[in-house]
């Protein structure tokens, strides 16, 4: 599974008209996209997406800003497609971000920072079937 990462592009660049360059950086940087959708989560599914940070004190906001509008949800195929990916979007704070990133491009700050990328091979998996049924993921293999 260390070939697949799970991508989400957050509502800030949805709702600002970013959508289309964010999937050109993507291809643009070799991934396959297998599954990609667009969809506005529920308070439930983003609290459930961020389990991780329900302790931490940006929780609230976090959930109200991925609830805010609409997401573009992807899952992703390159060799090492977790780092690649996270090294294609950059730091999670833009202003640390390097240049050419899509977050450097693209995000407003630390919270509304335009895109999601899975930190391990494990919660890729976990978070691509979050969000997708097998059905909707298309293999390149014949
Ligand atoms: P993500 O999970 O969305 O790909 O981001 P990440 O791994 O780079 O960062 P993480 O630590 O997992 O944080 C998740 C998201 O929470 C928001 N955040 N806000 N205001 C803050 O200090 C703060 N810190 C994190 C961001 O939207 C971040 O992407
Ligand atoms: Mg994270």
């Amino acid at each position: 599974m260390n070939n697949l990462t799970f991508a989400m592009v957050k509502p800030d660049a949805v709702a600002s008209g970013k959508l289309g360059k964010v999937l050109d950086a993507t291809l643009a940087a070799g991934f396959i996209m297998l599954g990609g959708k667009l969809t506005r989560l529920t308070k439930v599914q983003a609290q459930a997406f961020y389990a991780v940070h329900k302790e931490r004190p940006f929780y609230g906001e976090l959930v109200d800003f991925m609830t805010s509008g609409k997401t573009f949800v992807m899952a992703l195929e390159r060799e090492n497609a977790v780092q690649a990916w996270r090294d294609t979007i950059g730091a999670t704070d833009p202003a640390e971000a390097a240049e050419g990133t899509i977050r450097k491009l693209y995000a407003e700050d630390k919270g509304r920072n335009a895109v999601h990328g899975s930190d391990s091979d494990e919660n890729a998996q976990k978070e691509i079937a979050f969000f997708f049924s097998d059905v909707e993921l298309i293999s390149n293999q014949d």
